[in-house]
């Protein structure tokens, strides 16, 4: 389905509303095959929005999305075949194992059956939870039910890994693991990483692109250095959190707290609107 020269992810002008209220405004991103990109921004700021929109299940308002050059509005299932996606909620099945959750991801990927158990064994081995795979997945802890959704999504081998904060909840430990893999399949088969984290440090390791959003539209786009080479304002050694901090105002500290909590009230009224 691809060739080098398409983009992972061609989005232009992407806005989205839920009711009068504008959450996503005006983005434009794009993402080279095999890049890892980081969408960075405060609570609020649009990133799951967006993440959304690229994974197919929240259709285009306004603007236009392409995946590997096929546009969202008209091969919803040919993409979906070839991402994979870890929401920010936990999605899993609590009363199937965590061999039958990955085993219905690949179902549903459409894995040829030849294959089927040895993925499902790789994959669950890959997160570190082959002990535990035929315990059901209700009795896993919060680390693990996020190392088995990223079995589940790492199942049918994406060209495309979207992934919605994966490593919130998770130990050191665990977190380099999840990395480690990720990067493993990258090596592998050239596969393209778009995710959003709060860990700055995560992301100024992993990332060779980072996004800054802040209230629905992109702020900067540009590589860690270069992001941290354009605040150094700040003096030398600007860390990614400088850049953060910059781009997101004044809102940070207890300022983030307390629009957090507007947030929540525009999103109730927006909400109260809505319905
Ligand atoms: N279904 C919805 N209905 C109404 N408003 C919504 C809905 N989903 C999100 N919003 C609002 O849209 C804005 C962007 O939300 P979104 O979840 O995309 O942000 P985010 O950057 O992912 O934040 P976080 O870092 O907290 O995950 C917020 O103000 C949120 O309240
Ligand atoms: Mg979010």
């Amino acid at each position: 389905m691809t060739t080098n020269d398409l983009l992972a992810v061609d989005c232009r002008g992407l806005t989205h509303r839920y009711g009068q209220f504008t959450a996503v405004e005006e983005v434009s991103l794009q993402v080279r095959q095999g890049e890892t990109l980081g969408l960075l921004g405060p609570n609020g700021a649009g990133k799951t929005t967006v993440v959304r929109v690229l994974t197919t299940l929240t259709p285009v308002q306004h603007g236009e999305v392409r995946i590997f050059g096929l546009d969202t509005r008209h091969h919803t299932m040919d993409i979906r075949h070839n991402i994979g996606y870890v929401p920010q909620q936990l999605s899993i099945e609590p009363a199937l194992t965590g061999r039958q959750n990955v085993e219905l991801f690949a179902r549903l990927y459409d894995v040829p059956r030849v294959e089927l158990r040895e993925r499902v064994t790789l994959a669950l081995e890959g997160m570190h939870l082959l002990d535990v795979a035929d315990e059901p997945a209700g009795t896993y802890s919060g680390g693990m039910v996020r190392r088995l959704e990223l079995a589940q999504a790492l199942v049918n081998r994406p060209l495309l890994l979207i992934l919605d904060e994966p490593t919130v909840g998770l130990d050191p430990i665990a977190r380099d693991s999840v990395w480690e893999q990720v990067q493993r399949m990258q090596a592998e088969f050239g596969m393209t990483v778009l995710l959003t984290t709060h860990y700055m440090a995560e992301a100024d390791a992993l990332c060779d692109r980072v996004a800054l959003m802040h209230h629905g539209r992109l702020q900067a786009v540009d590589t860690p250095a270069a992001l941290k080479e354009s605040v150094s304002g700040h003096g030398d050694g600007a860390t990614l959190e400088d850049v953060f901090r910059h781009y997101a105002g004044s809102e940070l500290g207890e300022d983030t707290r307390r629009s957090g909590i507007r947030e929540v009230r525009s999103s109730r009224r927006t909400a109260r609107r809505v319905s």
